[in-house]
Order: structure tokens, then sequence, then C-alpha cells
């Protein structure tokens, strides 16, 4: 059995991206191995949210995962913030973390291009808390999607190099996993780049039926194809990119062929991917009304999290801490 462990930082409501680059593999996944999901709220400390808001991200993302059919029975699933043995192991892993390499990591630089006026540590050492995550469990697979694939690559640096300098053949290395598929990008609705929690191209699992089609209507396309087999431009074939995860193969299929023969509405075509994305989503947003409404629920969730949790994190430190040379007197 495989010890997987992933987690999403409460910045904001969970949208599609989440949904079919990560939780939909964490619920197909928990019933075949020894699952740790986990809601990311240090992380989102990093863009400094206030204090009245951070209770209700973690809240809204706890709901969310539930809603999408993770059953806290079969997984732990649990915050982050509840196991101060991670920010332990964060600590001493922070000490073979070099400000070299942690400077080149590509979402660093994208933050420092996006926040200038807050490149905080916390920005920097973003991955060293990431990899304390994971390997605080000793995972071997971690499901997410593809903008994560440089911070695996450093955690399992991480982990080699600890097993190196202390010679020992403690942390496994972890890979990023999509059930052996390519891990996956699900793009934006404006036309460049991959759907995101700020940059306001993205389909919420919380957005009501109205804003969703109001949304996708909105989607940037490009004026049609001129000959038949013409090469898609970026927007529309995101818009092909999405249909092919929301929607029936026939519907898809469709699509393509009016495509590839220049008769293809995009209007039509978008009118279908909303409702698509309307069946998906409506199940999962009723679900989440109620998950958050029952607040003893969530109580006993993640307090059972958070003791099994701990119980693996604790043997883990312990382990490191006796590797490392502290010892009791
Ligand atoms: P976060 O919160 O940005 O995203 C959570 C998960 O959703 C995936 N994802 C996407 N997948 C495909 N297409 C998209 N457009 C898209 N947008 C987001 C992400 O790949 C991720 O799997 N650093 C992490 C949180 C984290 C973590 C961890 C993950 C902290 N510690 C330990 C795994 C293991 C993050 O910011 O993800």
């Amino acid at each position: 059995m495989d010890i997987v462990v992933s987690g999403i930082r409460s910045t904001g409501n969970l949208h599609l991206g989440n949904y079919f680059g990560a939780i939909r593999n964490f619920v197909r996944m928990q019933h075949e191995h020894h699952c740790y999901f986990f809601i990311a709220d240090y992380h989102s400390l990093t863009t400094h949210p206030t204090p009245s808001d951070l209770h209700g991200n973690v809240k809204q993302v706890l709901s969310e995962y539930l809603a999408c059919g993770i059953d806290p029975e079969k997984a732990t699933v649990f915050l982050q913030s509840d196991v101060p043995e991670v920010p332990e192991l964060y600590l001493l892993l922070n000490m073979n973390a070099y400000v070299g390499e942690l400077e080149r990591t590509a979402s660093f630089k994208e933050k420092v291009r996006k926040q200038p006026e807050n490149v905080n540590a916390g920005l920097l050492t973003y991955p060293v808390l990431m990899a304390a995550d994971i390997i605080i469990h000793r995972a071997n697979k971690v499901p997410v999607g593809k903008d994560q694939e440089q911070h695996l690559e450093m955690t399992r640096r991480f982990a080699r190099r600890f097993n190196n300098l202390y010679k020992v053949d403690y942390f496994p290395e972890p890979e990023p996993y999509n059930f052996g598929e390519a891990l996956i990008r699900i793009p934006g609705l404006d036309g460049t780049g991959k759907m995101g929690k700020s940059e306001g191209n993205g389909i919420f699992l919380s957005d009501e039926p109205s804003e969703i089609r109001k949304k996708v209507m909105r989607a940037v396309t490009d004026s049609g194809p001129e000959h038949p087999g013409q090469e898609k431009s970026e927007p529309v074939q995101n818009l092909f990119t999405l249909m092919q995860v929301v929607s029936e193969k026939e519907t898809l299929d469709y699509f393509e062929d009016h495509y590839n023969r220049c008769t293809i509405r995009y209007g039509e075509m978008k009118k279908q991917l909303a409702e698509d994305m309307i069946r998906l989503t409506g199940p999962i947003r009723e679900r989440i009304k109620e998950i958050k409404a029952d607040d003893a629920y969530l109580r006993k969730v993640v307090m059972a999290g958070a003791a099994r949790a701990r119980e693996s994190a604790s043997a883990t430190l312990r382990d490191v801490r006796e590797i490392i040379g502290f010892k009791p007197f």
C-alpha cells in the first residue's frame, strides 16, 4: 500500500483546476492507499490573509473537500496548522535548503514579479514547508497538477539530501502522481495560462449556474477557422481542453468535427460547455452548502484528522531527531 499526501492552499474557493488536477484523484486514491489530505493554511499566510478571512477560507475548502467525496473515514483529512510537527520538520529541513536554489524556483520568481511589495521569507522557503508536509508521513505518491512538478522535484531533492547527509535510507523520494498519465493543467477562460484562484479566469465549484453561464459565454475565442484542419489558437484550444474534461466524448467529437469543417459556432460550443460544467458542479455545490452549515461535523472531522496526522508525524519526528543527533539527557 502506498502512502499518499497532498494538500490545497486555503486562499479561496476551489476551482475546476483544483478539481481535475488534484481532488478528483484524492477521491479515487482514498480507497486503495493510506491517504493524508490536508488544507495548507500555513502556506496561505505567504499572501497575508486578514485574521477574519483565514478561518472562513479554511472552512470553505474543508467543506469543498468533503463535498467532492473525500471520505474522512477512509482518508486522514486535517489542517496543516493542527500538526506542529510540520513546522518543526520545516525548521530542520531549512538548515539544508540553500537560498540560491530557493531563489531559482519558478513559483518564487513569479511571486516576486506579481507581488514585489511583499517578497517575504515564507515565499522563499515555500517549497521547504511543502517538502515537510509530504515527507513527514514518509509518502511516496503525491497527487498534484502540473504546476506543482518543480515543487515535487525539490521535495525529492531535500529528502535525498537528508538521507545522504546522515547516511540513512529514511525518507522515500515521493513522486507526483496521476495514475500513470501526464500531470494535468486546466486552462483558464481568459485565453492564456492556467486556471487560478486569483486570475479571475476560473469556474469555482461553488459558482451558481447563472454565474457559470456568464463566465463561459465571456470566454475568449477567435474569429474562427478559415481552412479545414487549421491549427487551433490558444484560447480555442483551451475551450476544447475544458470540454475534454467536463463533457461526454460525443459532445467533444461533434465540436471537433465542426471545427475541422470550419462550421463551428463558438456560441453553441460555449453554451454546451457551460451546461456540462453545471451538470458536474451542481450536486457538489449543494453538498458544499449542507456540509458548511454543519459545524459539529466539521469539528469532528478535523479533530479526528489532526489526531491521526499527528500520530504519523510525531513518529517521523522522533526518528529524525535521533538521526540528526538530538539526545535526551
Ligand atoms: P494550490 O492550492 O495552488 O493547488 C492545489 C492543487 O490543485 C492543482 N491545480 C491545478 N491543476 C491543474 N490545473 C490547474 N489550473 C490547477 N490549479 C491548481 C495544483 O497542482 C495542486 O495539486 N503548494 C500547493 C499546496 C501544497 C501541497 C503540499 C500540495 C502545500 N503542501 C504538499 C501537495 C503536497 C499549492 O499551492 O497548491
